[in-house]
C-alpha cells in the first residue's frame, strides 16, 4: 500500500526536525511518502520514506516570483508531488487546465504526480459528483501518454470529508473508485479524508483502495503507527 503523508502548512524548522526523528522509527512494509512544506524539503534525511511535495509551478524555472518549479523539486530528490488538492482548487482557484500543466511539468522532471479529485457536499447531494470527478480526471490527463497515465496516482478526497471526521460509506467510495478505474485502469488510487486509526478497519475492506493520503494523521506519529499496524493485520 502507498501511504502519503500531507503535512499541509504545518511544522516549523525545529518541529519538523523532531517530527522526522519520530517518523524514522515507524515500522511498516507499506510505502511511505512524506509531503512536507517547501521550507522543510531541504531538511529531509529519511531512508525509510520517499520525498514528496504539495504543489509545483505550472512554469519552468524563471521569472515567477514565489513559485517553485518542478526542476527545483527534482534537485531536492522529490519523487512525488500532490497536485490539485481541493484546498488549492478552492483558495488559489486552480483550474483543471492549471493542474494539467503542473502534471506535465512533473513528468518532464521524472516526478510522479498524485492528482487529487473529489466532490463538495453540495455536489454529492445534487448527484453531480460522477461528472465532476470524471471531468477533473479527463481534463487533467488529456495530453498524457499511455505510460504517464499508468504512472499517475489518483487520490479520491471527498471535500466534505477532509478534516471533518466524516467518511463516506465503503459502497460510496467503491462507486467513485470504479468510475476512476474505468478512465484510468492502471493507476493506483488512494483514499483521503479523515482516515485514521479508528476507521481504518472499515476502510481497509474496500478492495479498490491502493493506499491513503493522510492529512491530520500525518502529524500524529503514535496514531499513524497504530493505523499502519491495523492496516496490515
Ligand atoms: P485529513 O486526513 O486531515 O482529513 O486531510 C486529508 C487531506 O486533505 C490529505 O490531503
Amino acid at each position: 500500500m502507498i501511504i502519503a503523508l500531507n503535512n499541509k502548512c504545518n511544522l516549523t524548522k525545529d518541529t519538523f526536525l523532531a517530527y522526522q526523528e519520530d517518523l524514522a522509527k515507524i515500522t511498516t512494509t507499506d510505502h511511505l511518502i512524506l509531503c512536507p512544506s517547501f521550507t522543510n524539503l531541504a531538511l529531509f534525511n529519511l531512508t525509510n520514506v520517499s520525498l514528496g511535495a504539495q504543489n509545483t509551478s505550472i512554469d519552468d524555472q524563471g521569472a515567477h516570483t514565489g513559485e517553485i518549479a518542478a526542476q527545483q523539486l527534482a534537485s531536492f530528490t522529490v519523487k512525488y508531488c500532490i497536485v490539485g488538492h481541493s484546498e488549492r482548487r478552492t483558495t488559489q482557484h486552480e483550474t483543471n487546465e492549471d493542474i494539467a500543466a503542473k502534471i506535465s511539468q512533473l513528468f518532464k522532471n521524472d516526478i510522479t504526480p498524485i492528482l487529487c479529485v473529489g466532490e463538495s457536499l453540495e455536489q454529492r447531494q445534487n448527484k453531480s459528483y460522477p461528472e465532476i470527478i470524471k471531468t477533473e480526471i479527463i481534463e487533467a490527463t488529456k495530453s498524457l501518454t499511455p505510460p504517464e497515465k499508468e504512472r499517475l496516482i489518483i487520490a479520491y478526497e471527498p471535500i466534505w470529508s477532509i478534516g471533518t471526521g466524516l467518511i463516506p460509506q465503503n459502497s460510496e467510495i467503491m462507486e467513485v473508485l470504479t468510475i476512476i478505474k474505468n478512465i484510468l485502469p492502471q493507476s493506483k488510487i488512494l483514499y483521503g479524508g479523515s482516515a485514521n486509526d479508528e476507521n481504518i478497519d472499515t476502510l481497509k475492506e474496500c478492495p479498490l483502495i491502493d493506499g491513503y493520503l493522510l492529512g491530520g494523521l500525518s502529524l500524529k506519529i503514535d496514531n499513524l503507527q497504530k493505523f499502519l499496524k491495523k492496516l496490515t493485520h
